[in-house]
């Protein structure tokens, strides 16, 4: 799970490779490094921590060469330090090796190598690359490289230099992303494409097992019995600005305020009055929607919670039962799926792996994939059989807001469009709630004028260590995803429970001072909710209500109350989730935690 980029061309190297590993970042950042190439002597500069670090070390001593690779890591095999960190390089010297991904053989690979007399520095499981490389060398680095890949079991894209042959940059992927970026008398790797958009807006996007070679003369692409291939190239339209945070003070509140734009971008094309649900980048039909037995929504994180809501949706509206799984526990209970299955996957960036074993599964055994993803050409969009991008934009902070609610805004479309395709609701009823959608993005920039509020709400519970998130129906979802976002910025121990359950057991943890947040927006389930608040005042709790506007009696059985505008029920997780990613954002500024890269996590999680 890492970040890796290269570069050949007439200019300096390290500045370029560098500038490329900060937008990548997001992927991991427990070390950094870069190896260069300069007239046949290879240099590598690498250290733990954050990628400033490695930028001091190269302002001190720099490093010249117009060819290199970076990497920016994000440990798996071997903690961070700088001997695990990348590029890794066998003994000699002659071969360096940048890796995103895991090699499942490495152990078995490496044993063998070193009955071979090779000698090993690093706890990785990268490590055993550039000695095979080094191993199957016999004066051309592609057909070295296709070798050692034959004997790799996992998952890896992965950047190769080599001393002998100086003026060549290799590169494979093999489910982890890669990109070649296309530029004037220069070229780059990438695993993504904002690493090289200040550069060019030409790439190519990689598919598995496709090897490029760069040189001089250009790029070339093979395939792993070295015959050439050719590709289209992919112009990339939208705006690199988008991936900058134009004057907000992280990222994170920058993508909580594009959330208008983004659910607006979402419904765009897609829902019109008086017009069909349109999504023609679905093409599944109405008789394998009729025939449908069952829906999985399959995810992890936070695009997990938004398929809780999914299964709430597509059930209510279009009456087909769905399942809805995480994603690392899907392929491993034997899960009952044919052809009359159909999946769901949710994912930001269409890269995470466990999002994609189930993917693979559930194709595997026959079932039809619609994946909803953010990133265009991403693996989950190239492998599922339709595909729903949620049209949110480049979303840098770990913490995921604007991605999280398009993918809302997808489930709602897709139940319509199951609704409509099935007649399980009349023309008018999905008139009524496409009308209540299109309303959306006004309803939550008025949500974002009450940021004060929050921020003086958050002041106020601040010195706590645990709280609750209770809510009923949707607004369960909801709380689950608001203690998600506050746990991964701020450090805050935080529980979701539906608030019926409380009282089977955890209402054992409430006392005299215990944060609760409650949800009260869905108008069928707030009486109830409203008792579920007075089981826990009477144990001392401090209650904090969330409730659509108008309900201001709820005052009477809470320490506070905020609300948020009047919506339907149904779409109420749209509005409601903004208020507590506020909150986790300011919480996590009060206890000066590092907003957009909490510890321990990273955006796009690309090992099991
Ligand atoms: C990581 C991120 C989460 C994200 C999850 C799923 O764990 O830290 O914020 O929700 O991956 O990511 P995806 O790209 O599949 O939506």
């Amino acid at each position: 799970m890492c970040g890796i980029v290269g570069y050949f061309g007439k200019r300096e190297a390290s500045s370029l490779l560098v500038e490329g590993l900060s937008k990548l970042e997001y992927r991991g950042y427990d070390s950094a490094g870069v190896a260069i190439l300069n007239e046949g002597k290879l240099e590598v500069v690498k250290c733990k921590g954050r990628l400033a670090n490695l930028e001091d070390k190269l302002q001190q001593k720099p490093v010249i060469g117009n060819m290199g690779i970076g990497h920016t890591r994000w440990a798996t095999h071997g903690a961070p330090s700088d001997v695990n960190s990348h590029p890794h390089t066998n003994k000699k010297g002659t071969v360096s090796v940048v890796h995103n991904g895991i090699i499942e053989n490495y152990i078995s690979l490496r044993e063998w190598l070193i009955s071979k007399g090779y000698e090993f520095v690093s706890e990785t499981d990268t490590e055993v690359i550039p000695n095979l490389v080094d191993y199957y060398y016999e004066g051309d680095l592609l057909k070295a490289v296709i070798k050692a890949t034959e004997k790799m079991e996992g998952s890896y894209a992965i950047g190769v230099l080599t001393t002998h042959e100086p003026d060549k940059l290799v590169a494979v992927r093999h489910e982890s992303p890669l990109v070649v970026g296309l530029g004037e008398e220069e070229n780059f790797i990438a695993s993504d494409i904002p690493a090289v958009l200040n550069q060019t807006r030409n790439v190519y996007l990689l598919e598995d097992k496709e090897f490029v070679v760069i040189t001089k003369d250009g790029v070339k692409l093979y395939n792993r019995l070295e015959e050439e291939i050719n590709k289209e190239v992919f112009h990339v339209t939208w705006d690199a600005d988008a991936a900058e945070k134009g004057g907000y003070e992280h990222f994170m509140i920058k993508e909580i305020h594009e959330q208008p734009k983004a659910i607006k971008d979402t419904m765009a094309s897609r829902i019109a009055l008086g017009q069909p649900i349109n999504l023609d980048d679905i093409h599944i039909t109405k008789e394998q929607i009729k025939n449908l037995n069952k829906i999985y929504i399959v995810a992890c994180g936070t695009a997990y919670h938004a398929g809780v809501v999914g299964k709430y949706v597509i059930e209510k509206l279009a009456r087909i039962p769905v399942e809805i799984d995480i994603a690392s526990e899907f392929k491993y209970r034997d899960p009952i799926i044919d052809e009359n299955t159909l999946m769901i996957v949710i994912s930001q960036s269409g890269e995470t792996a466990d999002t994609m074993s189930a993917l693979r599964l559930a194709k595997y055994k026959g079932a039809r994939v619609i994946a909803v993803t953010n990133v265009v050409g991403s693996s989950a969009s190239r492998e599922a059989d339709d595909v729903l991008y949620t049209w949110a934009g480049p979303e840098i902070a770990v913490a995921s807001t604007k991605a999280y609610v398009t993918q809302l805004i997808a489930m709602y479309i897709i139940a319509l469009f199951f609704s409509q395709e099935k007649e399980t609701l009349t023309s008018e009823e999905i008139e009524n709630i496409k009308e209540e959608m299109l309303r959306l993005p006004e309803k939550a920039e008025e949500v974002l004028k009450y940021k004060e509020t929050i921020q003086k709400f958050t002041t106020k519970t601040s010195k706590h260590k645990d709280m609750f998130f209770l809510g009923r129906g949707l607004d369960y979802a909801v709380a689950m995803e608001g203690s998600l976002k506050l746990k991964e910025i701020s450090y805050i121990h935080s529980e979701a429970y539906a608030a019926g359950e409380l009282k089977h057991g955890p209402i054992a943890l409430i006392e005299e001072g215990t944060i609760v947040i409650t949800m009260a927006t869905q108008e069928e389930l707030y009486d109830k909710m409203v008792s579920n608040i007075k089981e826990v005042s009477a144990r001392g709790a401090k209650v904090y209500a969330f409730a659509q506007e108008g309900h201001t009696e709820i005052e009477k059985s809470v320490n506070s109350a905020s609300y948020i505008p009047r919506v339907m029920d149904l779409l109420a997780p749209v509005i409601a989730i903004i208020p507590l990613q506020l909150f986790s954002y300011y919480m996590a500024i009060e206890k000066g935690c590092d907003v957009d890269k909490p510890r321990n996590l990273a955006k796009s999680v690309t090992v099991e």
